[in-house]
């Protein structure tokens, strides 16, 4: 792409990404504002390890560092958006390799927002199948919702420990 095309696409893109921002009402799910990921760009960053790991680092620190990846925390659906906007930008891989991207920022990085998610992005995020998946769903709704990670541990065939390794990315 040619500067002259860069950067009115770039413009519109960042526009429509800062409409998007200023309707999401979930306080703890919005995203690092751009001094953060420019602090964390600065400082570079490293990627837990899991299945996905080595081309995600490869495709995300194409154009600036990996800590744009780390320093902030956003929900499966903010990462979507990511993703269209990286792709907007320029960002390339095949589809197999966007599907191992997709997998791993969910299992790795993503917010679990067990009292919101469906059971999809349920599965993607804490490991399970669709049956606990399920379980969760069901608990949620017979309980009025999920207020802490012992709530979670409650449900029918979820594996505690798997809770307890998670704990920091659940939002309540
Ligand atoms: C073709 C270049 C390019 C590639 C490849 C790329 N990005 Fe970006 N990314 C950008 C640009 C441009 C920005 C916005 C300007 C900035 O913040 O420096 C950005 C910003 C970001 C931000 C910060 C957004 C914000 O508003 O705080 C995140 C998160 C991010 N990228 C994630 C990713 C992920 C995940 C991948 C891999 C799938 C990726 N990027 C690959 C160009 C790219």
């Amino acid at each position: 792409m040619s500067h002259r095309t860069f950067y009115p696409v770039f413009t519109i893109c960042a526009g429509i990404f800062a409409i998007t921002l200023v309707y999401q009402t979930h306080p703890l799910a919005a995203p690092a504002p751009f001094p953060a990921a420019a602090a964390a760009a600065a400082q570079g960053g490293t990627l837990p390890e899991g299945e996905g790991k080595a081309i995600t680092e490869m495709t995300c620190s194409a154009c600036h560092s990996i800590g744009y990846l780390t320093e902030s925390t956003r929900t499966v659906m903010q990462w979507d958006e990511i993703f269209m906007m990286m792709e907007s930008y320029g960002a390339t891989a095949t589809k197999d390799q966007w599907d191992q991207i997709h997998k791993y920022v969910y299992a790795q990085l993503a917010l679990i927002d067990v009292n919101k998610y469906e059971p999809k992005d349920l599965q993607a995020t804490l490991g399970v199948d669709e049956k606990v998946a399920g379980a969760i769903v069901s608990y949620r709704m017979a309980n009025g919702g999920f207020k802490t990670v012992d709530d979670v541990k409650k449900v029918e065939g979820i594996d505690p420990a798997k809770v307890d390794a998670l704990k920091a990315r659940f939002v309540f």
